[in-house]
């Protein structure tokens, strides 16, 4: 650990020549991968862990497995509030510049890179912050030493791997075309139960990283959500997530995503995903009576006409979180962006009506003949209405705690 950050200047980096040798949907996946977070939205989302317990962080090594402080908000931003946090460590790695497929101009430059040592760019770096190296009286981003790793800093590599097993927390942005990777290597835990001591019995790894909402319907994140292990965030403000992209990749957005007087990208579908307590999770929606919804309800699709019952599930269909009806007492099947607004103690959690992860509540399976236009209709809620069978969207099915 001998070379120091230098946060002074601002450069342009262009490191897309090497995508000529990379298969192209490979690169136009990978290049996808490369937005980066806002320091509000960071700022926001940890205070709300903060407001809830101030000792979130405390004593805690925290691991930013994809963030380069040249371009990552999340490591200035441990960085800066090292000591408000209590943090013990923060270690940040990233990925190798010949590893990414496209770069961007950077927030900071490293003293090394002013210097004659030629870059290494098959290498990622680790980045360490735990102690006052420059003797200020104050631990902060200039106290941040790095150096190259051995390998490229993919968070799968070994180096990678014993760095996970060290941190008591990881958070990230990870890159979204591996989020289910990441999410598996962030679960396994074969390390802290290999490590069956005092200390360590019944420790969990606790993380709060960014990902599309759809997520939640992965077969290998709704059960863990089902267990309590992973639940959604504070959130984006409004919903909205603006992210910095690379400039290569700006035309490859859909029209309306990415807006050039900002040069964000705007994401309506993502969302954190963490096992970190925050208090909106405690806060227990406010909900009007079946009566009261179907009289006043804002929606027509239920003023005036009430719940349906699923033809394949004993449940009724919620369109809207907000038209739950408060006092009824059996299976509902709700909006994937209910979770948003789950409160565990005013709901319990069933299920989802979706490809694998149905729970043991339907009341009747369809052959092909039975409802040969919808391919979904063995798992998705199916509504009868004027006599045809009608696929809903994946729902999650809860029951009110009484
Ligand atoms: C969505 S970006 C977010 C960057 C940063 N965490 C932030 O929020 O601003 C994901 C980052 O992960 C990097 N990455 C891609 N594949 C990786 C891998 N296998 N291991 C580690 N990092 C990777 C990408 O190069 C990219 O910079």
């Amino acid at each position: 650990m001998h070379r120091a950050l230098c946060p002074t200047t601002v450069k342009a980096h262009d490191n897309t020549g090497h995508m000529a040798n990379r298969n192209l949907s490979e690169a136009k996946k990978a290049k996808q991968d490369e937005f980066y977070t806002q320091m509000n939205d960071i700022q926001t989302e940890i205070n709300a862990y903060l407001d809830y317990d101030e000792n979130t962080f405390r004593g805690k090594t925290v691991l930013l497995p994809c963030d380069d402080p040249e371009w990552s908000n999340f490591t200035l931003f441990f960085a800066q509030n090292f000591e408000r946090l209590g943090l013990k460590k923060l270690i940040s790695t990233s990925y190798a510049p010949e590893s990414k497929t496209a770069k961007y101009g950077s927030l900071f430059a490293y003293a090394a890179s002013q210097s004659d040592e030629t870059p290494k760019n098959e290498r990622g770096k680790i980045f360490i912050l735990d102690h006052d190296v420059n003797a200020n009286g104050r631990i902060d981003f200039e106290d941040l030493e790095w150096e190259y790793l051995k390998g490229d800093g993919d968070f799968r590599s070994e180096e990678v791997r014993r760095l996970r097993d060290e941190a008591d927390v990881i958070v990230t942005n990870p890159p979204f075309s591996m989020f289910r990777e990441f999410l598996a290597w962030i679960m396994d835990d074969r390390d802290l139960a290999a490590k069956n001591t005092k200390k360590h019995k019944g420790k969990t790894r606790q993380f709060l990283i960014i990902g599309n909402m759809n997520a939640i319907t992965y077969k290998e994140v709704f059960p863990l959500i089902m267990d309590n292990k992973l639940w959604l965030g504070h959130g984006f403000t409004h919903g909205n997530a603006y992210f910095r992209v690379a400039d290569g990749s700006r035309t490859e957005y859909a029209n309306g995503v990415y807006d050039s007087t900002t040069n964000l990208v705007k994401f309506r579908n993502v969302a954190w995903f963490t096992n970190l307590e925050h208090g909106r999770r405690h806060q227990p929606l406010q909900l009007m009576t079946m009566a009261q919804n179907i009289k006043h309800s804002k929606h027509k699709e239920v003023r005036g006409i009430g719940y349906r019952r699923y033809d394949n599930y004993d449940a009724i269909e919620v369109p809207f979180t907000d038209a739950i009806p408060s006092d009824y007492d059996g299976v509902m099947g709700v909006p994937i962006s209910f979770l948003d607004k789950y409160c565990p103690e005013q709901f319990e959690m069933l299920g989802i009506t979706d490809r694998g992860n149905e729970y043991g509540i339907k009341t009747r399976e369809y052959t092909e003949n039975d409802s040969p236009k919808y391919g979904d209709l063995n798992r998705r809620g199916a509504i009868l209405i004027d006599g045809e069978l009608q696929s809903t969207y994946a729902r999650i099915l809860i029951r009110q705690h009484h």
